[in-house]
C-alpha cells in the first residue's frame, strides 16, 4: 500500500467513506482515523498501529448533535463540560448505545467521544457524516506524532492516506474524563485540567491509581516509550542550579544526551529545548524524544515540572515514557 500525502479535505473524507484509514491532524495530536461503523477498518487501524485488542479508540464527531445516537445518557455535568470545551481537548466516556460498535470499543459497553478543534479536520468529519474513530498515528509503544513527517516515520506503507498540516498546538492527548459516574474522573489527564473540570463539578477527581486498569485500559500500557532512556531531573530554577546540580557520572562520559525543561540545566547536552512555559514545553516534548532519537541521543533528561495545569498530563507522558 503507498501511503499519499493530502490536502483535500473532500480527497480525505472519499477515502474514510470507502472504509480506508487515514490520518488527520487534530488540536492535540495526529489521530488514525477510520470510519466507527465499519469493523473491517477499525481492526485494520489495529493491525497498522500494533496495537493490543482490548484497548479502546477514541470516537471522533464534527457536531455535538451526533453524541444522541452513540450513548444511552448523557449527565448534566458532561453536557456543561462538552458547551464549555468542545470543541477541544477533552474526551467524554459514556455509556455506549447498541450500535457503537464494540470492535471500536474493545468490548467496554462505554464510548469515548470528542469534537476536536481543528478546522480542516472538523471539515473532513463534516464530509465524512459519520462518527469516526481515531487513536493517536503512532505505532504502539512510540510517542504520539506531532507532525505528519512523525505518522510517515512510524506508519508509511501501513495506512491509505495522511493529510498535510502544520504541527499539532497542544502536542499531548486530550484529557479523558468518565462521565459514567456521579461525578467525572478523569482517566488521562490532559491540556484541560482537574481546576477546569473542577469548576463545572466540584467533586470531579483524578482515577485513584488503584482503579486502573478497570476503567482506562489505555494506561496499563507503557506507552510514550523513545528508544532512549529518560530520567527526571532538576528543577534548576534559579535559585537551586548550584545546589540541584547532578554532576554526569564516570560512566555516563561518552554518552550523547538530551535535555527538555523550563531552566537551563548543568552539565553538558547534545540537545537542548528550553521552554518559555509548562505548554511550551508539552507542545514540545514528543517531537522531542523522536528528534533525540533520530541523532543517537541515547539518554534524556526531563526538567520535573510543578503538578498544576498541564503539569499533571506531562508528568503522567514523562512517567510513563521512564518507565
Ligand atoms: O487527543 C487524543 O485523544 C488523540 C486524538 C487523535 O484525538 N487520540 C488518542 O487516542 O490519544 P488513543 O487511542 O491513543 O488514546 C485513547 C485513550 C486510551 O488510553 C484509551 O484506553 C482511552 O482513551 N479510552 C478510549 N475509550 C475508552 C473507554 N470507553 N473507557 C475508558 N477509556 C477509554
Ligand atoms: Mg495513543
Amino acid at each position: 500500500m503507498i501511503t499519499r500525502l493530502l490536502t483535500d479535505t473532500a480527497e480525505a473524507a472519499r477515502i474514510l467513506e470507502g472504509g480506508g484509514l487515514v490520518a488527520i491532524p487534530t488540536e492535540t495530536v495526529f489521530g488514525l482515523a477510520a470510519r466507527a461503523d465499519d469493523d473491517g477498518a477499525i481492526k485494520r487501524i489495529f493491525q497498522a498501529k500494533g496495537r493490543p485488542q482490548d484497548n479502546p479508540l477514541i470516537v471522533h464527531i464534527a457536531e455535538e448533535g451526533q453524541l444522541a445516537a452513540l450513548c444511552t445518557s448523557v449527565p448534566e455535568y458532561a453536557r456543561r463540560l462538552a458547551a464549555s470545551w468542545w470543541p477541544g481537548p477533552l474526551t467524554l466516556v459514556l455509556p455506549a448505545a447498541d450500535q457503537v460498535s464494540r470492535t471500536a470499543t474493545a468490548g467496554l459497553d462505554t464510548v469515548g467521544i470528542r469534537i476536536p478543534d481543528h478546522p480542516e479536520t472538523r471539515d473532513i468529519l463534516r464530509k465524512v457524516g459519520l462518527p469516526t474513530a481515531a487513536p493517536s498515528a503512532n505505532r504502539s509503544g512510540r510517542p504520539s506524532p506531532t507532525t505528519w513527517e512523525a505518522v510517515r516515520e512510524d506508519l508509511d506503507g501501513r495506512i491509505d492516506a495522511v493529510f498535510k498540516s502544520g504541527p499539532t498546538a497542544v502536542g499531548l492527548e486530550s484529557t479523558v474524563v468518565d462521565c459514567t459516574c456521579d461525578a467525572p474522573i478523569i482517566l488521562r489527564p490532559g491540556a484541560i485540567s482537574l481546576t477546569d473540570i473542577q469548576a463545572i463539578h466540584p467533586e470531579a477527581r483524578h482515577r485513584d491509581p488503584a482503579e486502573a486498569v478497570g476503567r482506562s485500559p489505555g494506561t496499563r500500557y507503557r506507552h510514550y516509550q523513545p528508544e532512549a532512556i529518560v530520567r527526571w531531573v532538576g528543577p534548576f530554577d534559579q535559585a537551586t542550579t548550584d545546589a540541584a546540580s547532578e554532576p554526569g557520572e564516570p560512566s555516563d562520559r561518552g554518552i550523547k544526551k538530551g535535555y527538555i525543561g523550563l531552566n537551563a540545566p548543568p552539565g553538558d547536552y547534545a540537545r537542548l529545548v528550553i521552554a518559555t512555559s509548562l505548554e511550551a514545553y508539552a507542545h514540545r516534548l514528543f517531537h522531542f524524544f523522536r528528534e533525540c532519537e533520530q541523532e543517537g541521543i541515547m539518554e534524556i533528561h526531563c526538567e520535573r515540572v510543578p503538578l498544576k495545569g498541564i503539569g499533571m498530563a506531562l508528568y503522567d507522558r514523562i512517567s510513563r515514557a521512564a518507565g
